[in-house]
């Protein structure tokens, strides 16, 4: 398993990393403001917080909503 984008948009982490490095976006809604991604399943969410915490952008596991909980309403 490779996971390295929203799939629903087709939006990779590191194009996000970017936006956010660029941009001082610091949480899922507001690089929602600069990219159009996870409107749909929002499965990609906790992996967008674990990127912006960590700078990972590719990730061999699932990781759950519950292991990088929302800090704000999505
Ligand atoms: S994978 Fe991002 S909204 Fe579905």
């Amino acid at each position: 398993m490779h996971i390295d984008r929203c799939y629903c948009f087709q939006v990779r982490f590191e194009e996000l990393r970017r936006v956010a490095d660029d941009t001082g976006a610091d949480s899922v809604s507001a690089l929602q403001q600069h990219r159009a991604f996870g409107k749909k399943c929002a499965l990609c969410h906790p992996y967008v917080r674990r990127m912006l915490r960590t700078g990972q952008t590719s990730f061999d596991r699932i990781i759950t909503a519950e292991e990088e909980p929302a800090d704000e309403a999505v």
